[in-house]
């Protein structure tokens, strides 16, 4: 059996035209608002009920329980507010209409009852959830750089505009009814906003090894402007899918969110939102979700401690730091191999986008050819 959602359902907030129809009478004085590709990551969530339990963004008591206490007022584990930031001005016209229609890229793709306008403690924030309040954290950026007012209420989402990979934006629904159809109660997910090189490859199939199924689920929501971009991506996964994994055991789907660069907290946010896809497993490994060094290796592991096991509803699977081992010749980590670091051949993000800048290939000990050659003419294409 998948997973129960987190909070006991899924919550999609999708409306049909009849009732988008209605919200707009009932609210004919809503402002228009034009929103950030992050929250349109987060609508395109909420449209699909990724976001279960939330049905909108939070109000500023469950604002304050989660940044203290990684849950919401009503106990269940959360780990970062999912706000709506606006203008002073904006969120006057809200408050008095009742509502704000939310645009994106020309498009309304929201209408937001407006249950509270507050401010939030962007300091407090950002130490809690971001452990850093230094503004060289992307994700630190973000939340300072956003407008001063916060907007709590019910979303609901309209006919989203068609975006790109639409065949692999499967909704929890859709993932949980092909793990039924093939058979699988035991799922694996694996979040990545990287291609997928030899360590992740091999985290994958060490997983695999222990469960049915394995979804491999990318994470395509902004990223910041140094991450490969998503287009990229989805073509070395697709090689990835087509030589090196066994379609009969791996489904690719990819994830609508936006990264927040939060380590541990987003940690936390990727299993929940994994649980709601219907997963049962969730791989975490070394520096999960982190950013230059604000975070220690193993952060994004040691948070589910503090958590139970059946309040977190899906299991963890932890992996020490993976490399490829030239005594044994084998991926490997320091737990399955006596080797010292001279005989580990891996590469840092940012050596191997140098080394593609420079159009040298990673070695295959660290990235399948394909991949690499993928790489390598994509950056000469960016360069030109
Ligand atoms: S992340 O922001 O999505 O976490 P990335 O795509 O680099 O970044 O990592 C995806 C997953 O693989 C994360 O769980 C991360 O901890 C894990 N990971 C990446 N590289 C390694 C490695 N060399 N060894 C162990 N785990 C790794």
């Amino acid at each position: 059996m998948p997973a129960t959602p987190h909070g006991g359902k899924l919550t999609p907030r999708a409306v049909d035209a009849e009732r988008e129809a209605a919200l707009r009478a009932q609210y004919p004085d809503a402002p228009v608002f034009d929103i950030t590709p992050n929250t349109f990551a987060d609508i395109e969530m909420f449209s699909v009920g990724a976001m279960a339990p939330l049905e909108g963004f939070v109000g500023s008591g469950d604002y304050a329980s989660i940044i203290n206490d990684i849950r919401l007022q009503n106990g269940l584990i959360w780990p970062f507010p999912i706000v709506l930031a606006v203008d002073a001005d904006t969120a006057a016209t809200a408050d008095k209409a009742g509502a704000i229609i939310l645009r994106f890229h020309g498009a309304e793709v929201a209408l937001v009852e407006v249950e509270e306008v507050y401010d939030p403690d962007v300091e407090r924030e950002c130490e809690h959830v971001f452990r850093t309040t230094d503004d060289a954290h992307p994700g630190v950026a973000y939340v300072k750089g956003l407008p001063e007012k916060r907007i709590a209420g019910p979303v609901h989402t309209f006919a989203l505009p068609p975006q790109e990979y639409g065949d692999y934006r499967l909704t929890p629904e859709q993932t949980r009814a092909e793990f039924e159809a093939r058979g699988w109660s035991t799922i694996v997910a694996f979040q990545t906003r990287n291609p997928i090189h030899r360590a992740h490859e091999y985290l994958t199939k060490v997983a695999l090894e222990g469960v049915d199924g394995l979804m491999i689920h990318p994470l395509v929501g902004a990223t910041k402007a140094d991450d490969i971009p998503a287009d990229i991506r989805v073509q070395c996964y697709k090689i990835m899918m087509e030589r090196y994994y066994n379609p009969e055991r791996v489904i690719l789907a990819m994830f609508p969110a936006a990264m927040r660069y939060a380590g541990p907290r987003e940690a936390v946010f990727h299993a929940l939102a994994r649980k709601n896809y219907g997963c049962t497993h969730f791989i975490v490994g070394r520096d999960h979700a982190g950013v230059g060094s604000y975070y220690g290796t193993y952060d994004a592991q040691h948070i589910f401690d503090q958590f139970d096991r059946e309040e977190l509803g899906i299991e963890i699977l932890r992996f020490e730091h993976a490399f490829y081992c030239t005594r044994t010749k084998q991926m490997a980590t320091i737990k399955t191999t006596a080797s010292g670091p001279d005989e580990h051949i891996f590469l840092s993000g940012t050596k191997v986008r140098e080394m593609l800048g420079n159009g040298e290939r990673p070695p295959e000990e660290f990235t399948r050819p394909e991949v690499a050659d993928l790489l390598i003419r994509a950056y000469a294409g960016s360069n030109n």
